[in-house]
């Protein structure tokens, strides 16, 4: 959760959802494991000790509660030195940690043993992504006819579905559940551990963060082997967009940025631009500019820019690449910027103020994802009158409305896109931005058109306020 720890989107939204849910009007809390990168400040105190009871073993941790940054809604850390002191959150480099299934098992049990010491009672637990599977398994098994927990209803939510916590079968003995649910039709998967399976066999309500991800994850392409379940419970899954904060992305007020601007006059955007084209080293030319704010991963198809890079450094224009990720794909773009220095720029590593910076000074943002469960970079550049250039997935397609030549749909459109994932495909399109980048009015346009998107986090809220409804009254 922003700003005590971020990996990736799922960080942003941790941060804005509570904070809508919270101002209309509900108690929400937040918990997360009290990572090592949590600084002393934001740690509040100690409040009670609490276990996990794996079945055959005991493990003793505690609760602290702090309050969620800028806020005074509680916010309950489980401590335990050994599994969460560590120098990253889920491992190093390329390697996860190898006891993660016990440490988010851990996590998971601390919680069902702390929570009611509080003396507070949800109405409805949220879980997010494998790390916190284990729960709604859990209500539905152990706690059932439970006194406190009996009652309590679960939604999770699929950031990634890839990222399933799935480990070999040795590693059950952590989940604390009855043997009998080692099985296909609960966490067994190929005989393996499926923590997410189990989320998504048991949840009361699931969802993942675009209508259109909620749709392609039911497909063999996109189920990353899981879609049968997900097909099974289609009537459970929904799709519901992330918002943004317009509070931190805003042109109008971010101190991040060179100068601010609004819709009412960009102009502002070419200082950024230099500005931007100074931070990574380029010449100040008037050549379109695009950026890239991303992991650089294969899922978000930096293999497949990467590969493309010859291609595209022979034609006019600027890029600029801000992320870290896999390691080869980090090797390519160095080696492509040793030959096209003038014209590649690079930053392997993350900060904000660097994002706020590619995101105001970029033309066009390039986000040529495999999949995407929504994505935000795309909805960030909108705000900033810098055109998306998406691959048609996921959040994406749901987001960005593609120009088309064939359509002349210049009032509607917001970016452009392409569907086939071939290199091919990716530089035909960035051509077209090329071509856009020449017809200043079409261009004006399209900026406009997506300044003037509003993705809220109070409406993005309203609709998990009535997911959960249903799940408590499991409708
Ligand atoms: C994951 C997804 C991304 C989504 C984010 C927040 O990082 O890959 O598409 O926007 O979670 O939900």
């Amino acid at each position: 959760m922003t700003p005590l720890l971020s990996t990736g989107g799922l960080a942003e939204v941790a941060a804005a959802l509570p904070r809508a849910l919270r101002a209309q009007g509900h108690d929400v809390r937040v918990a997360m494991p009290c990572y090592r990168q949590i600084t002393t400040p934001h740690r509040g105190e100690h409040y009670c000790l609490c276990e996990a009871d794996y079945g055959d073993r005991v493990v003793h941790g505690a609760l602290r509660l702090a309050t969620v940054p800028d806020t005074d809604m509680p916010l309950y850390l489980v401590e335990h030195e050994g599994y969460f002191g560590r120098e990253a959150p889920y491992g190093t480099g390329a390697y996860e940690y190898n006891d993660n299934a016990e440490r988010f098992c851990f996590f998971c049990l601390a919680l069902f043993h702390a929570i009611p010491q509080t003396g507070w009672k949800p109405d409805i637990v949220h879980c997010n992504d494998w790390h916190t599977a284990l729960i709604p398994a859990h209500l539905k098994t152990r706690y059932q006819g439970d006194s406190y927990w009996g009652d309590v209803a679960s939604i999770f939510t699929i950031h990634n579905l890839a990222y399933q916590g799935r480990y070999d079968a040795s590693s059950y003995g952590c989940t604390g559940l009855a043997p009998e649910f080692f099985h296909p039709d609960a966490l067994e998967y190929e005989g393996d551990l499926n923590l997410m399976k189990g989320a998504l066999v048991f949840a009361d309500k699931l969802n993942t963060v675009s209508p259109r991800y909620a749709r392609e994850i039911q497909t063999i392409e996109y189920g990353a082997g899981l879609h049968g379940i997900l097909s099974a419970r289609h009537g459970d899954l929904h799709g519901i967009l992330n918002g943004v904060d317009y509070d931190v992305w805003n042109p109008a007020t971010d101190s991040h940025i060179a100068t601010n601007y609004d819709a009412s006059d960009i102009s502002g955007k070419r200082i950024c631009k230099q500005a931007l084209q100074k931070l990574f080293g380029l010449p100040a030319a008037s050549v379109p500019l695009f950026g890239v704010v991303s992991r650089l991963h294969w899922q978000k198809g930096m293999d497949l820019l990467a590969s493309a890079l010859d291609d595209i450094m022979r034609r006019d224009l600027q890029l600029v690449v801000l992320g870290t990720g896999d390691p080869g794909i980090e090797t390519q773009l160095r080696a492509a910027m040793a030959r096209f220095p003038d014209k590649l720029g690079l930053y392997l590593g993350f900060d904000a103020p660097r994002a706020h910076t590619v995101q105001a000074g970029s033309d066009f943002l390039l986000m040529p994802s495999r999949y995407e469960p929504c994505g935000l970079g795309q909805l960030y550049a909108m705000a900033y009158g810098t055109v998306p250039l998406v691959r048609r997935t996921g959040g994406l397609a749901d987001t960005v409305c593609g120009y088309s030549t064939l359509r002349q749909n210049g009032d509607e459109a917001t970016g452009l896109s392409f569907v086939p994932l071939t290199n091919q495909a990716l530089t035909r399109c960035m051509q077209d931005a090329l071509t856009l980048y020449e017809k200043r009015d079409l261009l004006q346009q399209l900026r406009m058109n997506g300044m003037n998107q509003r993705y809220s986090w109070e409406r993005s809220s309203r609709e998990y306020e009535t997911l959960y409804a249903l799940a408590i009254n499991r409708g």
